[in-house]
């Protein structure tokens, strides 16, 4: 398959491209590079030993889009292109609404307009909502996002089952992610936050690099077997195996799937910590302090479906999810930057 890959060049992206190449298939990139880096791109090559086009363009722009479908047949998209940090969405709303809804407007259209109708779209569990029930079913009634990131997936799956529903030629698969953690293998290419990060892995390896002195435990009073928050957290290239598996099962069916891609075991908090320091051989001091607003205190999946449907489960466990998560960042203390 050739396929198209926006916001290509991001964490969950690269590693997928890197699994798209491994499985055979041929990728072209398209990002703006508002929160990532060429170089991820330049080592995702270099891992697989094969080219990948990369363009330099923002998805919301139409006629750049109109030239990258002209230049190639594309049997499939996956939709990675977004902006993706919930505390900036609350500060910068329309920001996120413009952003993340132009780019998959213009995306739609102009696949539309070129005859390719299969999509694999990067949705969350946030979608979610604050559950009433775990684990997490894709047949559950979302009751509302806490945040306009949030909100935007919640919109753009709408929007994408409309298309569905109106035009039979369409296939879309929604990708609920749970936690993606963990890196590529090698070390070379992995999550690369801009400032101090927001969530729970990479300030772990901050903390564990020695640039942040602790990490800041964000409540132990929630309904969980220590009292810190659950979830589901899953390794990026499990993550990266489920869009593979996305993507053939778009080609072979139509319509719009709601899938969720988690392990369906939900960790604590302190589990996280005390793994990552046992595989790792590394003290990661914390300090327990409030709550963080808007967290839950269990978010887990029930992966059934993607089994049933994709073929696919998760195979790398929490040792593997912390042993890699730990070399990408000793082995890049600066990330992409040299
Ligand atoms: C968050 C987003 C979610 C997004 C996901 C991407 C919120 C409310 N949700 O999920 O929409 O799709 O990231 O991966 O922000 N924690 C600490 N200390 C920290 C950081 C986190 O104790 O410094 C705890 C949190 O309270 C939570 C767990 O670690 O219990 C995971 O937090 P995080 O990695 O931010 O992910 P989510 O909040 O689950």
């Amino acid at each position: 398959m050739h396929i198209l890959l926006t916001g290509g060049a991001g964490y969950i992206a690269t590693h997928t491209c890197l699994q798209l190449l491994a499985a055979g298939h041929t990728a072209v990139i398209v990002d703006n590079f508002v929160n990532s880096k060429p170089e991820a791109v330049r080592r995702t090559e270099e891992l697989a030993g094969k080219k990948v086009e990369l363009i330099e363009a923002d998805v919301a722009d139409r006629a750049a889009m109109e030239a990258v479908f002209s230049a190639h047949h594309f049997d499939a998209v996956i939709h990675f292109a977004g902006l993706k940090a919930v505390g900036e969405s609350v500060e910068q709303p329309l920001r996120y609404y413009r952003n993340n809804l132009d780019t998959t407007l213009t995306l739609c259209e102009t696949m539309a307009a070129h005859g390719c109708k299969r999509l694999v779209f990067s949705s969350s569990a946030t979608v979610y909502g604050v559950p009433d029930k775990v684990p997490l079913r894709e047949d559950m009634f979302c009751k509302g996002c806490t945040n306009p990131y949030g909100w935007t997936k919640y919109m753009i799956e709408k929007i994408l089952q409309g298309v569905c529903n109106a035009d039979p030629e369409w296939s879309v698969v929604l990708l609920r992610y749970f936690n993606p953690i963990g890196a590529h293998e090698s070390g070379r290419i992995g999550e690369n936050p801009n400032g101090i990060p927001n969530n729970l892995m990479p300030y772990i390896t901050a903390v564990a690099a020695g640039r942040l002195s602790h990490l800041n435990v964000y409540g132990n009073d929630y309904k969980t077997h220590d009292g810190t928050g659950v979830r589901d957290y899953l390794h990026v290239m499990d993550l990266a195996d489920g869009h593979v598996a996305a993507c053939d099962y778009a080609m072979a069916h139509s319509g719009c799937e709601i899938i969720n891609l988690g392990t369906g075991i939900g960790y604590s908090v302190l589990d996280i910590v005390n793994a990552f320091e046992r595989v790792n051989g590394i003290k990661v001091p914390y300090v327990i302090g409030p709550r963080r607003a808007g967290d839950v205190d269990m978010v887990y999946a029930d992966p059934e479906k993607a089994k049933r449907l994709l073929g696919w489960s998760a195979k790398r466990n929490l040792d593997d999810m912390c042993r890699d998560s730990w070399r990408w960042q000793k082995n890049n203390p600066n990330g992409y930057e040299a």
